[in-house]
């Protein structure tokens, strides 16, 4: 079959990577792709946003299955003109991806089907959100309603903060148009899970479970950015709370949408707080996760061209999905000044020492001319390793990320440490 990955990041060379294991698959292409994927399917130009041109373009390509990386995509609806010009699609409905494209929309949805999640205000004006970041009396979160690439969330400990973070939300400063409805909501202590099944809508498949570091500096110090590593574990949660996590969560958010008249066919991720009172969802994204796909893809044994045409024809396969035993762990490479401003075209050296000690190094921002690969992103390279167990899987990471090099490169030195120091599952 040929199959068309939307996007051009590491989830995009992840998906690219394990898609072309697949013996049923004679052809990968990627639109737009990066420098990276570029050395292992062909990339196709074309502009995500200018969605009418897109899907002819789609169309014109014909491929047997495409599968979406993207959030912004999904929330235009990509996914519905697709399927109504017969072509079959990985990735839920624009009605399916509001649980991620409006933060109002996903908080008022599991207010009305009591899915855990962290009490909360919807405020459009500035005296509404001053009087509900009050309200709980510690910490609040703010959050845009809107897409804005994982810099919409701040975490507020004080009243001159929330002060300052609701100004610059509602003025449109912070992430534009996206941040003039808020959420404000009582920050929750725990530790996050990352925790995504594929579904077809009826048959639901956990992945592995990962966990993400979204600050930027070590210790979770500094702003939030889109991820700076993540490790994928089977050890993190305890059978029993996978268990209890699909009860109270997942199943009920595909009952809640069934029951609003809406079928969920892609992958569902549900960013979770694992509270004292138990799991609660912090966010749900209506796609696979970024960088969480770079280890996922590189544990996966079950045939992921195979698995997704499933997903998209509704008839996904109940055999549960198979991993490489023991973990795997991806350490982010990023450029000076990130998740802030920073500059592209830097040389990046080291891969192949990297890849010759059997790391994957998946690309996120990056091109590539004759020779080299320049850096092309905030986020630039997604650096993943496996090992039997966690600690060899994070000495090995951290022994690839010891081989690569480009001016101003900085990533996170403590990737997997939680997951090391716990005893036990959660
Ligand atoms: P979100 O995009 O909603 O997942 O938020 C991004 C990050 O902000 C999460 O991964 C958490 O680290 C943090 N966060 C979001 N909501 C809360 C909350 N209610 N309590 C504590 N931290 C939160
Ligand atoms: N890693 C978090 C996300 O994909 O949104």
């Amino acid at each position: 079959m040929k199959v068309l990955v939307i996007g051009s990041g590491g989830r995009e060379h992840a998906l690219v990577w394990k898609l072309r294991q697949s013996p049923s698959v004679k052809q990968v292409l990627c639109l737009p792709g990066n420098g990276g994927i570029s050395r292992e399917a062909q990339c196709v130009a074309g502009d995500l946003k200018k969605m009418d041109r897109l899907a002819e373009h789609i169309a014109s390509i014909a491929p047997d299955l495409t599968v979406v990386g993207p959030e912004a995509p999904l929330a235009s609806g990509l996914s519905d003109t697709l399927a109504s010009k017969g072509l079959l699609v990985a990735g839920p409905s624009q009605a399916a991806a509001r649980l991620e494209g409006s933060k109002i929309f996903s908080k008022q949805f599991m207010r009305r089907h009591d899915i855990p999640t962290a009490d909360f205000v919807v405020c459009e004006d500035r005296e509404t959100a001053l009087a509900a970041a009050q309200r709980w009396g510690g910490p609040v979160v703010l959050k845009a309603d809107g897409l804005a690439a994982g810099k919409g969330v701040v975490v507020c400990s004080n009243a001159s903060e929330s002060e300052q973070a609701i100004d610059a939300l509602l003025s449109g400063r912070l992430v534009g148009d996206a941040g003039r409805r808020l959420v404000i909501e009582e920050a929750l202590t725990g530790e996050e899970v990352s925790f995504q099944v594929l579904t077809d809508g009826n048959t639901v498949l956990p992945l592995a479970p990962t966990q993400d570091h979204k600050a930027v500096w070590d210790d979770d110090r500094g702003p939030n950015t889109g991820g700076m590593g993540v490790y994928c574990d089977d050890a993190i949660l305890s059978n029993a709370l996978s268990q209890r996590i699909m009860k109270e969560i997942v199943h009920p958010t595909l009952d809640g949408l069934r029951k609003e008249g809406i079928t969920y066919r892609g992958v569902l991720y549900c960013g979770l707080m694992i509270t004292k009172d138990g799991p609660k969802v912090l966010e749900y994204n209506a796609r696979f996760g970024d960088p969480e796909t770079q280890p996922l893809m590189f544990r996966l044994r079950t045939d992921l061209a195979e698995t997704l045409l499933g997903l998209a024809r509704g008839n996904l396969s109940s055999r549960p999905l198979e991993w490489v035993p023991g973990a795997s762990v991806c350490v982010v490479a990023c450029s000076a000044g990130y998740p802030g401003s920073y500059e592209s075209g830097k040389i990046i050296s080291g891969i192949e020492q990297a890849e010759a000690a059997g790391a994957k190094i998946f690309h996120a921002g990056t091109t590539s001319n004759n020779h080299d690969f320049l850096t092309a992103g905030g986020r630039v390279l997604g650096i993943t390793a496996r090992g039997e167990t966690l600690a060899a899987a994070t000495r090995n990471a951290y022994h690839a990320v010891s081989c690569i090099h480009f001016d101003g490169m900085h990533y996170r030195h403590d990737i997997a440490q939680k997951g090391l120091r716990r005893s036990q599952p959660l």
